[in-house]
């Protein structure tokens, strides 16, 4: 009989939800963790309910329009927002910290190693569909958050395959996955197996 706290899973398919869940059973209050797609916020939300109310996210994004959209969302939650450039990266308070810059300059900005990593990939629902991650700056950002990565850390990547060029940047991301030293990650990618172009996850943990 299982004895042990009640528990409930993401739906089977629901790619978003499981990559949280990775990053969840990591992370606690006054964590530094980092969202290197901002897009409408949602992942920043969560990191953020994550370590609460003493910790720290860096949200990165190219447009505009993405910060603003997840500034809307956390000033509707109450979340403490705060504006990171190269020449100002001290982070002297609690809260989440949005960065206008490419992910792969993640280690410009970055005080100290953080516990999770999260990357939600594509484009931004609702907004430009041109304005796409590109493999050549995902795999700069996930070489960057391997390096920083804290002990017993996890990096988790949600891959779009179904849109132009998606395929090619998921195929890339998965190869850099497999690519790292089984002696100090656990990889693991979920995908829906009877559903070619449906999200997969990529989730790596840097051993202890
Ligand atoms: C699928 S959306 C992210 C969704 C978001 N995580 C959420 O929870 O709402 C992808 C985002 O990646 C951003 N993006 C594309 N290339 C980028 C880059 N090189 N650096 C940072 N963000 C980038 C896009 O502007 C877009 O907002």
């Amino acid at each position: 009989m299982n004895t042990g706290p009640p528990f409930s899973l993401p739906r089977m398919t629901a790619m978003v939800a499981w990559s949280q869940a990775f990053l969840r059973e990591v992370l606690s209050s006054g964590d530094i963790a980092v969202d290197l797609t901002a897009g409408a916020g949602r992942d920043t939300l969560f990191l953020w309910r994550q370590v609460a109310p003493e910790g720290k996210i860096l949200t990165f994004d190219i447009q505009e329009e993405s910060l603003a959209r997840t500034r809307a969302l956390l000033d509707q939650a109450d979340v403490p927002i705060h504006w990171l450039t190269p020449n100002n990266s001290a982070l002297p308070a609690a809260g989440v910290y949005a960065v206008a810059a490419c992910h792969s300059r993640l280690e410009d900005f970055l005080p100290a190693p953080p516990r999770a990593v999260i990357a939600n990939l594509g484009f931004l629902p609702g907004g430009n569909s041109a304005v796409i991650t590109r493999s050549e700056t995902t795999i700069r950002a996930l070489e960057a958050s391997g390096r920083v990565l804290c002990r017993g850390g996890r990096l988790a990547v949600v891959a779009y395959p179904g849109h132009s060029g998606g395929r090619e940047e998921e195929r890339e991301v998965a190869a850099w996955f497999g690519g790292l030293p089984a002696a100090t990650w656990s990889v693991l990618k979920l995908a829906a197996v009877n559903r070619p172009d449906a999200p997969t996850v990529l989730v790596a943990e840097r051993r202890q």
